[in-house]
């Protein structure tokens, strides 16, 4: 699928959920998000049949996120639906990686091929206070069973404030070379102003190569992380939905007003 200016635009990300088990400072207001309506929500055969005709459209990389992913009931049902689907070349996740060490297994099983997990910080009061609550060490624990139910790569995402010499950055880095990890860096963004975060080792962040569509939970399809444009798949079908975020898809982002980054999935 070829935009107005020429990107090649093949990998499709997909929240499956606003809600999550985690309250980033950076991404959740405390008390959580406004929960949406349960019949608002596409269900997994509306995603799944959405994904199929956009794979016939050149999406072959596709992501669930969240939110939190895995605090959807039965995702893995929905991983092994859309690994049904013939021309996805790459399946993966992003994930806080809280329930990961009991889902890693399932989710290998059912044809995730890949995983990023989160993580800012190694020490565990930091990474309490940060996430509002959350424990280190499951999350390591979700780590090392993804890597033994065979997800390859791990890839680990790492919220910076500046860069990626600061002390909590460089902690990240050594367990992840130590691990066998591959770690990304990821400027904090305020999305309020629409500052751009250019992402150290990633490809995101970079309007002239981007390649991206989001599908929200609801059912949007958004052009651009900075857009508030969004196309109902309900409402305008899969086809049209796809034309008509393809030719809203801007040059370059700007700001979003309606979006947090736990329905966007970052
Ligand atoms: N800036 C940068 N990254 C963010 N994420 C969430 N909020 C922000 C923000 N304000 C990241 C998470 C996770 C991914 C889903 O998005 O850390 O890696
Ligand atoms: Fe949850 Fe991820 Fe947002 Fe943290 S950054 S609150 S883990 S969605």
């Amino acid at each position: 699928m070829l935009d107005r200016f020429n990107r090649h635009i093949n990998y499709l990300r997909i929240s499956v959920t606003d809600r999550c088990n985690l309250r980033c400072r950076y991404c959740m207001p405390e008390e959580g998000v406004k929960l949406i309506r349960h019949q608002d929500i596409l269900t997994y055969d509306e995603i799944t049949a959405f994904t199929r005709v956009a794979v016939a459209a050149g999406i072959s990389k596709v992501r669930i996120t969240g939110g939190e992913p895995l605090v959807r009931k039965g995702v893995a049902e929905l991983v092994r639906m859309l690994a049904a689907i013939e021309g996805i070349t790459d399946l993966s996740m992003t994930t806080n990686g809280i329930y990961l060490a009991d889902y890693a297994m399932t989710l290998a099983d059912a044809g995730l091929m890949r995983i990023n997990v989160s993580l800012d910080t190694l020490d565990p009061e930091k990474y309490r206070h940060v996430t509002r609550g959350g424990d280190l060490a499951a999350v390591l624990h979700g780590i090392e069973a993804a890597q033994k139910a065979g997800l390859r790569p791990v890839k680990i995402n790492c919220v910076i404030k500046s860069n990626p010499d600061e002390e909590d950055a460089r902690v990240v880095a050594d367990y992840c070379m130590r691990e066998g990890l591959e770690v990304r860096f990821i400027r904090q963004m305020d999305l309020a102003s629409g500052t751009f975060s250019v992402v150290h080792g990633g490809t995101g962040g970079h309007c002239a190569k981007c390649n991206r569509l989001r599908l929200t939970p609801e059912g949007m399809l958004r052009p651009c992380l900075f857009s508030d444009r969004g196309f109902s798949i309900r409402e305008l079908g899969a086809e049209e939905a796809l034309r008509q975020a393809l030719e809203a898809k801007p040059e370059r982002g700007t700001s979003n007003h309606v979006n947090g980054f736990y329905n966007i999935g970052g």
